[in-house]
């Protein structure tokens, strides 16, 4: 048995490590996987690895601009996200998102 058929999964800052892993994993349990980093050599090197189910795309997370590309893709490729993973692991310095501006950089 699947666990995660019919999902589509978003993990950011997966390029290696924990994110990597939690990808792997998740497309080993049936999910569409969006594998984001902000290094493009990472995702670059992960392209035979995933099939075209997948999305692999450069994004950092601290840019506004680049988390709106992401969604217009995934919007535009399965017109739905289940779940996000957020395995980057960089510091806010402890500003609650409800006070973070477009320009808040961690
Ligand atoms: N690996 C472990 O066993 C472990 C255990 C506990 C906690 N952690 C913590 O989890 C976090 C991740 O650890 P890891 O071992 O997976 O590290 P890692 O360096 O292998 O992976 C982190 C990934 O995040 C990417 N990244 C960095 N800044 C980004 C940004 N702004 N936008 C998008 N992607 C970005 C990096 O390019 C890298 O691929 C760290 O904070 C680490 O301290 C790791």
């Amino acid at each position: 048995m699947v666990l995660l058929e019919n999902h589509v999964v978003l993990i950011t800052g997966a390029g290696s490590g924990l994110g990597l892993g939690i990808a792997r994993y998740c497309k080993m349990q049936g999910a569409e996987v969006i594998v984001t980093d902000i290094s493009t050599e990472k995702i670059q090197q992960l392209e035979t690895e995933f099939s075209e189910r997948d999305l692999l795309l450069t994004c950092d997370v601290t840019r506004i601009a680049d988390l709106e590309f992401c969604q217009q893709q995934i919007v535009q490729k399965y017109g739905r996200l289940d779940a996000v993973i957020g395995a980057q692991g960089i510091f806010d310095g402890n500003v609650a998102i409800k006070n973070m501006t477009a320009e808040h950089r961690p």
